[in-house]
């Protein structure tokens, strides 16, 4: 089958194409992302591969199905940016991957939540010019401290259970009772208990409209003065004006983020020879006590495998039974 796969960039075609060895597929490589000027580019193609920041609305959906599309396989596993109502009504498919390493993003998350506490990103700007003042760069011990968690699905769990080994105590707010996390000894509570209690608090849940700012004004008034907040899932579960406000005020203590409301401008591209020009986002970058990567989370080799051949596998069984081997459709949305 062709497939137009937009926002590439060097490693996905790497880890595409490994996985397409066999040559089954004729993947067209865009850099571009799929948004309503772009999607054109898939002109000849049934199938349409697509990542995080593509845009997956009703009008790209209709462009896409003019020109034949008939599948979109989401090389990710979140899908808040793609409009299933609209999709199922044109009767284009659409498959995603469900899980491919809950350790990459989990382990990135420990790795903002020490880079916060230890001041590493500090620590090392400071000893590569020779100043190895300890000033400003005292932490806590995460034994014994309390790190909340919303969401514990695959990656909640995998964080549950990585802190847990640093003996910290975990507790959880989640609509499920995940049974890897009772037998964790994780404590279920309602969310403002777990704004209340939270040393660290760190968001795993999935961009709904239930859990848009999730995270404003209010939850951040509610939470320990001078708490970590970290988000690896999605960045509109925070309100990123509000959690400005309260690093400023010192309410919040520290900020670690892989993910920003408005990242599709910016994220997966070298900007460095260029002016930003969203002003909230520089902002942000100001703060001493803020650590932001650049939706990294996932990327590691055995994730970028997991996607790559779950990606093929989507559309191998597209091709033979006319839908993708792992489906979301409206139902995912209740
Ligand atoms: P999952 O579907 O296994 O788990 C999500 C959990 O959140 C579920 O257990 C669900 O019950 C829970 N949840 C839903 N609404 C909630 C609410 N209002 N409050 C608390 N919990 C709620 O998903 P998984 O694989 O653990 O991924 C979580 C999120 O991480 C994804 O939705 C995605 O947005 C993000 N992600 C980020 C990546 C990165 O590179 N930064 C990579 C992969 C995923």
């Amino acid at each position: 089958m062709r497939v137009t796969v937009f926002s590439t960039r060097p490693y996905d075609r790497e880890f595409l194409a490994r996985a397409n060895a066999a040559g089954r597929h004729e993947l067209v490589f865009v850099d571009a992302r799929l948004d309503a000027a772009t999607a054109a580019a898939a002109q000849g193609s049934q199938v349409v591969c697509v990542f995080v920041n593509d845009q997956v609305d009703a009008a790209v959906l209709h462009a896409l199905h003019a020109i034949g599309v008939r599948l979109v396989a989401l090389r990710c596993a979140g899908f808040n940016h793609v409009d299933l109502v609209a999709a199922a009504a044109l009767g284009v498919a659409v498959g995603r991957v469900p899980e491919y390493s809950p350790h990459a993003v989990a382990e990135h998350t420990a790795a903002l939540v020490l880079t916060l506490n230890r001041k590493i990103h500090r620590a090392h700007a400071r000893v590569r010019e020779g100043n190895f003042a300890l000033e400003g760069l005292l932490g806590f011990d995460l034994y014994g401290r309390t790190v909340g968690i919303v969401g514990t699905g695959r990656i909640g769990a995998c964080f549950a259970q990585i802190m847990a080994g640093f003996g910290c105590r975990v507790l959880a707010t989640a609509p499920d009772v995940n049974p890897e996390c009772d037998a964790l000894g994780v404590r279920y509570v309602e969310l403002p208990e777990l704004l209340r209690t939270s040393d660290i608090l760190s968001l795993h849940c999935p961009l709904t409209p239930q859990t848009r700012h999730l995270i404003d004004a209010g939850a951040l008034s509610q939470m320990k003065p001078g708490a970590m907040l970290i988000n690896t899932s999605r960045g509109a579960v925070v309100d990123t004006r509000a959690v400005i406000r309260a690093l400023k005020s010192g309410q919040l203590g520290s900020l670690g983020l892989d993910v920003y409301e408005e990242e599709g401008d910016l994220f997966f591209r070298d900007l460095s020879a260029e002016v930003i020009h969203d002003d909230v986002f520089a902002r942000l970058l100001t703060f001493p006590n803020v650590v932001v990567t650049g939706h990294q989370a996932f990327f590691t080799e055995d994730a970028m495998s997991a996607i790559a051949e779950c990606t093929i596998a989507n559309l191998d069984t597209f091709e033979a039974e006319g839908c993708a081997l792992h489906v979301v459709s409206v139902e995912h949305l209740a």
